[in-house]
């Protein structure tokens, strides 16, 4: 029996296009496949990783094979170091995405959710920490939602004040700037996805940026098999030193700490390095679509406005929505499906409403203000390759 696929006007993700310029990209890429001779993490990875850093302004970058598997080897990176230890409450936005929560439950912490406010889709500073004191929370993984944020400064001030580690996940804000500095530069780290209808797609990719540098060593091992054989020479010869590991034959295959195979292809390393000089002229066209969409849901009293006042640049990954009743969020998602326009929830709604959540979290929590987004929100996809008529769709259905 042949499945049938509804074909949408406005998709969430270009049906066409895996890649901002994807005719060049593919050619590029079917060059590099024909003229290489590794396709294993090599010298791509690495070329990738440099240019990455200086575009973020962070002193390392590690690659990894999809944004879910930065998360999982930024939370083990730091239990490695003892910064985290089993059992220890951290705090994560409950408008997130199921890979940012499921690595603290994994390696065995204790996961509290904190609200997002339904104007940012974001966490507030001030209601944050308290939440975080309330639960004796070690760290705060933040999720910068949509290409939106928080008070990002005002909650590393707090995190500092109080030593709660701060950690972004930025999969979905690469680019987004506030006047006191890029989305990911808040943290002591933080994650970014390179995953297809994200601001740059390498099919599958994720990336941890910091400037810890014993973090960034950590993450190499983390990534490749808990092995040293990332690490600089001298750093080899530390690791070596300290667990007695005498000749070569044995170093090769010494398991230092606990780690996995995260490792991207030569092929992820090829490609973000090959999309990174159209990162920018991507991002303006996604901004620029937003901010036109934001003038068209100002004018009709059934949405909610966002705030995104505090942000000197949006750097949107798709087009949310807030109404004020779940009865308008049928209506509306009507409309969209009528025009072609399809939709999704935001992120996917409450993660504690997840069924994994209630599986492996049993205590209860308050989160009004994400409920409200659960029940009341959705978004349809922003792409740099949307055609004025695609965008003129979308503004007639909020109109
Ligand atoms: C906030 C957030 N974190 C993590 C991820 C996981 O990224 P990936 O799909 O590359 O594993 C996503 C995916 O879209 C995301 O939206």
């Amino acid at each position: 029996m042949k499945i049938k696929v509804k074909r949408y006007t406005v998709p969430l993700v270009g049906e066409k296009n895996t890649f901002f310029k994807e005719k060049s990209t593919k050619a590029a890429l079917a060059k590099f496949i024909v003229n290489t001779n590794k396709f294993s993490m090599g010298k791509w990875c690495a070329k990738f990783e440099e240019a990455f850093a200086i575009l973020q302004g962070r002193k390392h970058c590690v690659l990894f094979n999809s944004g879910g598997s930065a998360n999982l080897a930024l939370i083990q990176a730091l239990q490695n170091l003892g910064r985290l230890k089993k059992g220890d409450a951290i705090g994560f936005s409950a408008l997130t995405w199921s890979t940012n929560v499921m690595p603290i439950l994994q390696l065995g912490f204790e996961a509290i959710p904190i609200d997002c406010r339904k104007e940012t889709l974001n966490v507030d500073a001030d209601c944050a920490i308290k939440h975080l004191e309330t639960h004796k929370c070690k760290a705060f993984f933040v999720t910068n939602v949509l290409g939106l944020t928080g008070d990002l400064d005002k909650l590393k001030k707090l995190c500092q004040k109080k030593s709660i580690t701060l950690i972004e996940d930025n999969c979905e804000s690469l680019g987004t700037e506030l006047p006191a500095g890029k989305a990911g530069n808040f943290g002591t780290a933080s994650t970014f996805s390179f995953f297809v209808a994200h601001h740059l797609s390498t099919i599958e990719g994720g990336m941890v940026a910091t400037d810890d540098h014993e973090l960034m060593e950590m993450l190499k091992i983390v990534r490749a098999n808990g092995w040293d054989r990332n690490l600089h020479p001298d750093r080899q010869s530390h690791w070596r030193a300290k667990h007695g590991i005498a000749s070569d034959f044995h170093a090769h295959y010494a398991f230092y700490d606990l780690g996995y195979n995260l490792r991207p292809t030569e092929i992820t390393g090829f490609l973000g390095h090959h999309q990174l000089p159209h990162l920018e002229k991507s991002i303006a066209r996604r901004e620029k679509i937003f901010h036109k969409i934001q003038k068209t849901v100002r004018d009709n009293s059934h949405f909610i406005p966002l705030e995104h006042g505090h942000i000197k640049r949006v750097s949107s990954f798709a087009l949310p929505f807030i109404v004020k009743t779940p009865k308008l969020r049928n209506i509306y998602l009507k409309k969209f499906e009528a025009a072609g326009v399809e939709t999704r929830p935001i992120i996917a709604g409450n993660m504690i409403r997840q069924p994994f959540f209630k599986k492996y979290s049993s205590k209860k929590h308050e989160l009004p203000e994400t409920d409200m987004l659960h029940h009341c929100g959705f978004y349809c996809g922003n792409n740099p390759d949307y055609t004025d008529a695609q965008i003129a769709i979308i503004i007639a259905c909020i109109k």
